[in-house]
């Protein structure tokens, strides 16, 4: 499949049906980003709820010559499986309706371990993207284990203390030239927002592109500029679509970030 911007509509459809909660916009930022790296091994999803976010990356991955990447998805299973089966009216129960089918919706009432989890996120993945999948879930963050991530997917927490303590335990868990990508950069989660601008206030994160609700950090200082060049050495850099972004030496002298123009891509 196409991940590029020239496939926007199709991608958004291919959200829909996996379940992915994003707009088609940050999987094309995605895309430039894992593309633009040379070794992805192991990813980390903080909350994978139904699984359609480590699908489609995991087919982006592919796409972009990662092919054997391992995911490690972290769940408290609140939101779905045996413990939310009895939920009702909730806006999560809608999006189930929306993009699972009755017996997908059936068998994810069942879940009541992190082994359960994996296996129906594997199933229904494949089944779905035809791209072979490496996932073991696990209930919280402490059992991520001791892999070093080369990419950590931060995608749940509300307060500003607790997504500050999320990155605090999360980044050590990250390689040196890792990728920390922030979810709901818009209203969807304010204070996750807020707690990353903090983040970056104390030194613990560096910007280096603004997708649409995504964004994109590392470790230090160095690696997010040669992140930078390496997106800009990658053969499908758009620079209309991926425009380098005024003020950015705020960070330091010098220092560049992109921003996905993703209004321009809507209208591309
Ligand atoms: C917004 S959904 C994630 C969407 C998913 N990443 C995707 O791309 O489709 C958030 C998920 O995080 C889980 N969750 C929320 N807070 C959590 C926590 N503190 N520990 C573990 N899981 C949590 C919820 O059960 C829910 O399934």
């Amino acid at each position: 499949m196409d991940y590029s911007w020239r496939n926007l509509n199709n991608i958004y459809q291919h959200v829909l049906k996996l379940g992915m909660l994003s707009p088609p916009e940050d999987v094309i930022a995605s895309w430039l980003v894992f593309g633009s790296k040379f070794n992805i091994e192991n990813f980390l999803e903080l909350g994978s709820y139904l699984g359609g976010g480590i699908g489609i990356f995991n087919q982006v991955l592919h796409e972009t010559g990662h092919i054997n990447v391992k995911f490690t998805g972290v769940d408290h299973l609140n939101f779905i499986g045996a413990k939310a089966a009895n939920a009702s009216g909730a806006w999560y129960t809608d999006h189930f309706n929306r993009c699972l089918s009755a017996e997908e919706i059936k068998s994810l009432a069942t879940l009541s371990t992190p082994e359960d989890m994996s296996a129906w996120i594997k199933e229904r993945c494949e089944r779905l993207t035809n791209v072979p999948l490496s996932v073991t879930s696990v209930l919280h963050e402490k059992d991520a284990g001791s892999n070093r991530y080369d990419i950590i997917h931060h995608d749940y927490g509300d307060g500003v203390e607790e997504n500050l303590l999320t990155m605090q335990r999360c980044l050590p868990m990250l390689k040196a030239d890792g990728i920390y990508i922030v979810d709901d950069w818009c209203t969807g989660a304010p204070l996750r927002t807020w707690a990353t601008v903090i983040a970056q206030q104390q030194g613990l994160i560096y910007p280096i592109m603004w997708g649409k609700n995504k964004v994109f950090f590392a470790k230090s200082k160095e690696v997010a500029q040669d992140t930078i060049k390496q997106i800009c050495a990658n053969p499908e850099y758009n620079g209309k679509l991926f425009k380098f972004m005024p003020g950015s030496d705020y960070f330091g002298s010098g220092y560049a970030t992109i921003r996905m123009h993703w209004q321009a891509m809507q209208w591309s």
